[in-house]
């Protein structure tokens, strides 16, 4: 009781990092998604929840811009980070990538070697001065994806040749080299065997410190164990949010106690 109020409280003081508005999603006459309201609190990891096709995915897109890049998708609505909508003109989409980065759920490498894995992100957005220093920011990226001991001594090896929970901390690397202030997760554990599924689990926890997560999950324990806030998405809909204890103790609205009792989803 004690760690769910001080989370509250936590949660309640959190400067908001994102901030959704009106938020619709068509694909061509379809609408997707309908009306969406949602705060994502800075330092925190915010689950989005829910049966399948009902727009999890689709609204985790919109935070990067990814529908963007989906023929026949349109976005309306804004979505601000720190106060900044990320829809308005003059916004710089590849900037917004690097800002918010994301991680999927299969993991991706490049057909490329471990280091390059890394490196690549940095190297194109200039950050590294010179080899040392991109040296410095691989190393840095694979020990805070909790990865380096596995890989120390195989730099060069193919990143494919990896296990899949390590390609996939080999992905969050990826993603945090170029030092995101958001990182989106698309059911990331759902290739993983349940030991590795902890592995990201504990990950996810440590990096809340340093960038604001949000994650899609089918797995409820998932979203209770990593999560401080929740939101439960039904048909298109946003249909409530709140902290995580909250949501899955004493859910408000029917259809989320439904979900989360397995008699939907
Ligand atoms: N590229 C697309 N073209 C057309 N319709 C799409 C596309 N992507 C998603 N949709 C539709 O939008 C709705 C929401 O899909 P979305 O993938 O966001 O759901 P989801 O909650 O992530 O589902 P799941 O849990 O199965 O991944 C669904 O009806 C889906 O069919
Ligand atoms: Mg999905």
């Amino acid at each position: 009781m004690a760690q769910a109020l001080r989370i509250s409280e936590t949660l309640e003081n959190a400067p908001v990092k994102a901030k959704a508005s009106k938020v619709q999603v068509f694909y061509g006459a379809k609408q997707a998604l309908t009306d969406i309201d949602l705060e994502i609190p800075q330092n925190h990891v915010t689950a989005l929840i829910g049966p399948s096709g009902c727009g999890k995915s689709t609204f985790l897109r919109c935070i990067n811009r990814m529908n963007d890049i989906i023929d026949g998708c349109r976005v309306e609505g804004d979505i601000t980070i720190d106060g900044v909508n990320i829809y308005g003109p003059g916004q710089d989409v590849v900037q917004l990538r690097a800002r918010v980065g994301m991680v999927f759920q299969k993991p991706n490498p490049f057909p490329k070697s471990i280091y390059e894995n890394v490196a690549y992100g940095p190297r194109i957005h200039g950050m590294a001065a010179n080899k040392k220093q991109l040296d410095d920011i691989v190393i840095d990226s694979l020990t805070r994806a909790g990865l380096i001991d596995e890989v120390k001594d195989r730099l060069d090896a193919p990143g494919t040749s990896l296990s899949g929970g390590q390609q996939q901390r080999l992905c969050i690397a990826r993603a945090i080299a170029v030092k995101p202030e958001m990182i989106l997760m698309d059911e990331p554990c759902s290739a993983l065997d349940p030991i590795a599924t902890a592995r990201i689990e504990e990950l996810i926890d440590e990096l809340r410190n340093n960038f604001t997560i949000v994650i899609v999950t089918h797995s409820m324990q998932q979203a209770a164990r990593v999560s401080q806030r929740t939101a439960f998405f039904h048909m298109g809909v946003l249909v409530e949010t709140g902290a995580t204890e909250q949501i899955f103790t004493n859910p408000k609205d029917t259809r989320t106690q439904a979900y989360i009792t397995g008699r939907i989803g």
